[in-house]
């Protein structure tokens, strides 16, 4: 069963799971953390880069959830770039010690068999931050996927375009195509952080934590694992 946690605010979900990665870096300088894009994840970081002053994170490692396909990486809403902006540059970490999946065309083929042996290389992840979907998609793993999928090419659904439109011009420019860690590859992490806050939240947070386990809501896949944290502001806890 998760712990859950009712905060405040995002901000106090921030300095909460901040607090926790600290005190994994400083026990484990070469942690590996599994990072997360979306805006949930956000306070999280911004609450790190105070916190991190002065701790070693040179040896630091990280690795995204996921990446669109066919998006140049140098594209600013390109994961790859979303990291290197939110993570990598404000908390000093070291560049090549963080991944992303590789989205290229070229490389497609090979990059999810790639990424799951990068991570597994790395000893897994530590500690992984998610965020939740409307429809209770976690990492990319839409309804439907396979709780033991691994690193692979999945279509957006149309959902997940829309909500996702807002960080680019028009929907038209919204990839149809990502790469992600699967449900199966998430849940090789020794612990899983999912926050989700508002109301438009509420119903995935409630079937991810206490409804059936099933693909229809990949966040489900949380109850498989043994040690899961769920840390929610009021309105995201609403339908438990
Ligand atoms: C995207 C990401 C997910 C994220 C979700 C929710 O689809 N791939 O990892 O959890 O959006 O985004 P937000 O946190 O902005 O609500």
């Amino acid at each position: 069963m998760a712990e859950v946690i009712i905060v405040p605010d995002s901000e106090s979900a921030g300095a909460l799971v901040a607090d926790e990665i600290v005190r994994l870096v400083r026990e484990r300088a070469d942690a590996v953390l599994g990072l997360a894009t979306g805006s949930t994840p956000l306070p999280v970081y911004r609450a790190l880069t105070t916190r991190l002053e002065g701790v070693d994170v040179s040896r630091v490692r990280g690795f995204a959830l996921d990446e669109y396909v066919g998006l140049d990486p140098a594209h600013p809403e390109s994961y790859r770039s979303v990291i290197t902006r939110e993570v990598v540059e404000p908390l000093g970490l070291d560049p090549a010690f963080v991944r992303t999946p590789d989205g290229s065309p070229e490389g497609i083929e090979h990059a999810g068999a790639d990424y799951e042996l990068a991570i597994a290389a790395a000893g897994g992840v530590d500690l992984q931050l998610l965020g939740i979907g409307t429809d209770g998609h976690i990492g990319f793993n839409e309804p439907g996927s396979s709780f033991a999928s691994r690193t692979r090419v999945k279509t957006l659904t149309r959902q997940t375009r829309a909500d996702n439109a807002r960080f680019f011009d028009t929907i038209d420019d919204v990839p149809m195509h990502c790469i992600t860690q699967g449900l199966g590859t998430i849940l090789t992490a020794r612990h899983l952080v999912l926050l989700a806050f508002g109301e438009e939240k509420a119903a995935a947070i409630a079937g991810a934590v206490e409804g059936p386990v099933t693909a229809s809501l990949p966040g489900s896949a949380i109850q498989l694992h043994e040690h899961v944290t769920v840390v929610v502001d009021e309105a995201a806890a609403s339908a438990l």
